[in-house]
């Protein structure tokens, strides 16, 4: 059987820390969907499409991962999939409580669906999208700490100013 993974998360913007675990996750699984979670109660700071289209050129290198959206339940879009697995990248002592209170909620709503969660490489532990956005918003470089993908849209929110 195929092992599928889903890897949600908001991704406003990808950083090299989404990337390292996309890697990762392709490396662990048969397919790994890649899927923007779209939250009507959030502003985001880059659309869903620009969010998927920065998400497709990370995941070019990996044949077997895919970039999707989706709205409502993450436990749902994942058993429409096919999924038995949620993939999460786990930084700092501070995220485990997240990803804890996440993946037991999701495990009390589908028992089917397991989460596994990928210690971040250390050098991305300080890493996160805001820092990027705050870079940014603030004249800075954030190359090395995003995608080319994301600096090219940077790049291009920077200069239509
Ligand atoms: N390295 C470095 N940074 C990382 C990282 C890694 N490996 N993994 C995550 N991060 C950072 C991100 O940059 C982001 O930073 P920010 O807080 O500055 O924005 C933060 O950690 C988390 O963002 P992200 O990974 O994009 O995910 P998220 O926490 O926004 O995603 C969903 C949350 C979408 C998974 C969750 O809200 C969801 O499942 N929603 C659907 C509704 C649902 O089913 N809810 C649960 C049941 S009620």
């Amino acid at each position: 059987m195929k092992r599928i993974a889903v890897y949600p998360g908001s991704f406003d913007p990808p950083t090299m820390g989404h990337v390292d675990i996309i890697e990762r996750g392709a490396a662990l699984f048969d397919e790994l969907i890649v899927a923007v979670a779209v939250n009507s109660q959030k502003q985001p700071f880059f659309t869903t499409e620009e969010r998927v289209e920065i998400l497709k050129e990370c995941c070019a290198d990996y044949p077997n991962a895919r970039v999707d959206s989706f709205q409502g339940l993450l436990v749902d879009y994942a058993q429409s999939q096919g999924a038995s697995a949620i993939v999460r990248g786990l930084r700092a002592l501070s995220d485990f409580e997240y990803e804890f209170q996440m993946a037991s909620i999701n495990r009390k709503l589908n028992e089917q669906i397991d989460t596994v969660c990928l210690l971040t490489r250390w050098e991305h532990a300080y890493l996160s999208s805001s820092i990027v956005k705050e870079l940014f918003i603030n004249g800075g470089d954030a190359t090395g700490l995003a995608p080319e993908a994301t600096l090219k849209k940077l790049a291009k929110r920077r200069a239509a100013g």
